[in-house]
């Protein structure tokens, strides 16, 4: 399986905050925005990602990871000249994916809990066994701000509503989709919606209609941050930072967990401290190759 990282799109909900800035490279708590999306990515075992970008980031995005490299990964980049909506990243991906499977993460988006890698490397696993599509429901308290999916009496999923006015659950599906390689023809096949984007939804829809959509709900243990409004973000910042500060323990560092994959060596791990010698960031690297962190 490889990765698509989602981080195109205007940010209009963040404005004026992003009208120069893209979202993905603003800081919650004390890494950028998209170190989140793409430690997950890494902590499922995934090497390979791809990022969709907006032609003006193209030069930020490739300085902060490069080939990718220094994690040990292979990081390329594709450029989205306008926001045509989620699915038109499964479009772009297609050469990208060859025949494999993908998982799609949206750029804006931060999971944390107990077991949360465990539960998503066997969607990851079923996906690669048996084909299909897997997301992921949360429960919210503002669903007419997601896409919604409904469930009948024995848990099965009756439909998906992107933003829907009358919300038919407070279940959102959230940014993070496991696909077979199917998803990119269907992708290719489907048309935009009212709103003028290629919806994910109407992928999900598909895979609904021929039965193959699984849904997992993350329950009561679990955060889920779409960090795509002010309050969201600032929520998710100081979550970070109080999660952080208690355990002494980084959320989303990705130097730490290529490390901890095996994907780099100590020296390279010695190597990116030194260049962030100046901050907690570094010093806290130091000490995961030092082994005082666990
Ligand atoms: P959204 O938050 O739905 O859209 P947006 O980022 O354009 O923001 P806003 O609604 O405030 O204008 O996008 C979810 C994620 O997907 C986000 O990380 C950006 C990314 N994205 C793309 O890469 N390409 C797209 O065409 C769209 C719509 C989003």
């Amino acid at each position: 399986m490889k990765a698509l990282i989602l981080a195109g799109g205007s940010g209009t909900r963040l404005y004026p905050v992003t009208v120069v800035i893209n979202k993905h490279f603003l800081p919650i708590y004390n890494k950028p925005m998209i170190y989140y999306p793409l430690s997950l990515v890494m902590l499922l075992g995934i090497r390979e990602v791809l990022f969709v970008v907006n032609p003006e980031d193209l030069e930020g995005f490739r300085k902060l990871f490069g080939s990718g490299e220094n994690l040990g990964m292979s990081i390329s980049y594709t450029v989205q000249h306008s926001p045509r909506g989620l699915a038109d990243g499964l479009r772009l991906a297609e050469e990208f994916a060859g025949s494999d499977s993908l998982c799609m993460m949206l750029g804006d988006n931060i999971f944390f809990g107990h077991e949360l890698v465990n539960i998503m490397k066997e969607a990851r696993r079923d996906i690669e066994q048996n084909g299909g599509a897997y997301v992921f429901g949360y429960y919210v308290n503002d669903p007419k701000r997601f896409g919604i999916v409904e469930f009948d009496e024995e848990g099965r999923v009756v439909s998906l509503e992107e933003k829907p006015e009358e919300p038919k659950s407070n279940y959102a599906v959230t940014g993070m989709y496991f696909y077979d390689n199917h998803a990119i023809e269907i992708a290719k096949s489907i048309e935009p919606s009212w709103r003028g984007e290629l919806e994910i939804t109407s992928v999900n829809e598909e895979y609904l209609r021929q039965g193959s959509l699984k849904v997992k709900l993350l329950g009561r243990g679990f955060a889920w941050f779409d960090t795509g409004t002010h309050r969201s973000f600032l929520e998710a910042s100081s979550f970070i930072e109080t999660i952080e500060n208690k355990t002494g323990l980084m959320i989303g560092c990705i130097e730490e967990i290529a490390y901890r994959n095996g994907w780099i060596d100590r020296a390279s791990l010695l190597k990116a401290a030194e260049r962030l010698d100046k901050t907690d960031y570094g010093t806290y690297l130091k000490k995961v190759a030092e082994g005082e962190i666990f």
